[in-house]
């Protein structure tokens, strides 16, 4: 999808489509009211006859309307004017990602970019609707052997914009949503695929591809042998019982001076979660594909940073593995020792999320990083604190914990901060080892991140649980993507910050 930014005054008259807003109170936007001339009168008609209220979200389209300068005109409600902000700003340009996708039309000038909406400025509002349309016309990589649905014939969106420095705004700002839609088509390809295809190698391979793709990437991809190596008992332990090899993924990117101490961004990649000797329960077991969206979102993430080639610098750090059971696999109380050195008694072994990371976060210190920030479908009880809405928050430090809350809101992949601390680590207490790696059902999701505080000790760290936001289930079942928005428009803002 290509897209541009134009000057109202200069707009083309020959779109495949124009793309305007109406207020329910059946205010027309200020592009709306042009077009509404050019038609007689039409648009304030439907409004008045009630074919058209104007609702959020809702669409009608007008084919081929006479006197018109685009060849479709595409209505869309805006809801009630004092109420029309982010969010309802957002949902117009899904509704009009949806429909035009549906249309015959190959381009299409947007124009509710023109619309005040409250604190957000043009290169904000430019940056959704290119953000908007990659997410919304992003198809699954289905192997159903039917035949396949055209695809939409869309392939271009412009966004109409008052004059010529709005125009270098909104340009910025499509730079952006489409490096962050980019980079969630990527996150959500892998975390889609299935896990036959889909493996530790595979995404070692993948990871290098990014690097030939952006050669501002380097991979570097270790083995077992490399990973025995490094010391990572912990690490080894859950991928023991798995046919399947484990890689270590180490994808650097330097945007800003070499002196500049990095982020890094650590995901867990399970690319099956079976439970292994503490076997799950049959339902929904085919979701655990999933559970190496932490890794695929940061490497999405790493995509959208080298492609708008923002001045960081970037560490992607991924452990991938699979968890399986067998002759081989790890079992409740066996002791491993850590690449920190701390030994663990491995109560559960379905609580292998925390085993990988904290070997990898220990990995992280090489790289003397500003931050580390990792991301992991890490608890089913997060799930239950958060449901599907927000992604947990835990962090041993303020102002990073701020600047990821801030930078959810703004990307409308929001988080919410959870406690961590003494107290749960606590519950983590072994006879036998340093550290057990379950603490019972009470406060899961913050035991968990407290598990790995343990690991994090004296770095600036943050910890995002997203086993309710990485994926959605039932009939709409796939990967959300979520959180490349959130850690993109953070690293951006952290650039502008530091
Ligand atoms: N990958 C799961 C967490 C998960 C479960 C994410 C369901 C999304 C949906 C993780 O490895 C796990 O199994 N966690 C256990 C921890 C428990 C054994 C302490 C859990 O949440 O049940
Ligand atoms: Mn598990
Ligand atoms: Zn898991």
């Amino acid at each position: 999808m290509e897209f541009k930014a134009i000057i109202d005054a200069k707009a083309r008259n020959d779109a495949g489509c124009a793309v305007v807003g109406i207020y329910e109170e059946g205010d027309l936007g200020i592009a709306a009211r042009r077009i509404d001339t050019q038609l007689g009168g039409l648009i304030g008609k439907l409004h008045r006859d009630g074919d058209f209220s104007g609702k959020l979200g809702d669409i009608l389209l007008l084919p081929t309307p006479a006197g018109a300068a685009a060849a479709r005109v595409l209505l869309i409600g805006l809801g009630t004017r004092s109420d029309f902000g982010r969010k309802q700003y957002r949902k117009a340009l899904q509704s009009t990602a949806s429909s035009l996708g549906k249309t015959g039309a190959s381009d299409a000038v947007v124009y509710l970019a023109l619309e005040e909406v409250a604190d957000l400025d043009v290169q904000y509002r430019a940056r959704v609707v290119a953000e908007v349309f990659c997410a919304q016309l992003y198809k699954i990589p289905d192997l159903k052997t039917s035949v396949k649905p055209k695809a939409p014939r869309l392939s271009s969106v412009s966004v109409a914009v008052a004059d010529a420095r709005a125009s270098k705004a909104a340009a910025e700002g499509l730079r952006i949503g489409a490096a962050i839609g980019g980079g969630l088509a990527l996150a959500r390809d892998l975390a889609n695929l299935p896990p036959n295809v889909c493996t530790p190698t595979y995404l070692g391979t993948r990871a290098q591809a990014l690097a030939k793709d952006f050669p501002s990437v380097k991979t570097k991809v270790l083995d077992e042998s490399g990973i025995r190596a490094l010391k990572m008992g912990a690490f080894l332990a859950v991928t023991q019982g798995s046919d399947q090899p484990p890689r270590l993924i180490v994808c650097e990117y330097r945007g800003a001076k070499k002196n500049k101490a990095p982020i890094c961004l650590v995901g867990k990649g399970i690319t099956f979660d079976s439970g292994g000797i503490s076997l799950k329960d049959p339902p929904a077991m085919d979701e655990m594909k999933f559970d190496m969206s932490g890794a695929a979102t940061v490497l999405g993430t790493m995509r959208a940073i080298a492609e708008l080639k923002l001045p960081v610098n970037l560490v992607v750090i991924i452990a991938t593995c699979e968890n399986m059971p067998g002759g081989g696999a790890v079992k409740p109380a066996d002791i491993v020792t850590t690449m920190s050195g701390q030994t663990v008694e491995i109560l559960n072994t379905d609580a292998e999320g925390r085993l990988i990371l904290c070997d990898a976060i220990t990995y992280s210190r090489r790289f003397k990083p500003a931050a580390v920030i990792d991301v992991a479908t890490l608890t089913g009880a997060c799930i239950i604190a958060l449901g599907n809405h927000f992604s947990g928050l835990m962090s041993n430090n303020e102002a990073l914990a701020d600047e990821l809350q801030s930078a959810g809101i703004r990307a409308d992949d929001r988080a919410w901060r959870l406690p961590i601390g003494e107290e749960f680590v606590e519950q983590l207490k072994s006879n036998f080892a340093d550290i057990a790696n379950v603490g019972g059902r009470e406060g899961g999701a913050c035991t968990a991140a407290s598990f790995l505080s343990k690991f994090a000790k004296d770095l600036q760290w943050a910890h995002l649980d997203v086993a309710g936001t990485a994926w959605l289930g039932g009939a709409q079942k796939g990967s959300t993507g979520r959180p490349v928005p959130l850690l993109v428009d953070f690293l951006i803002n952290h650039v502008r910050a530091t």
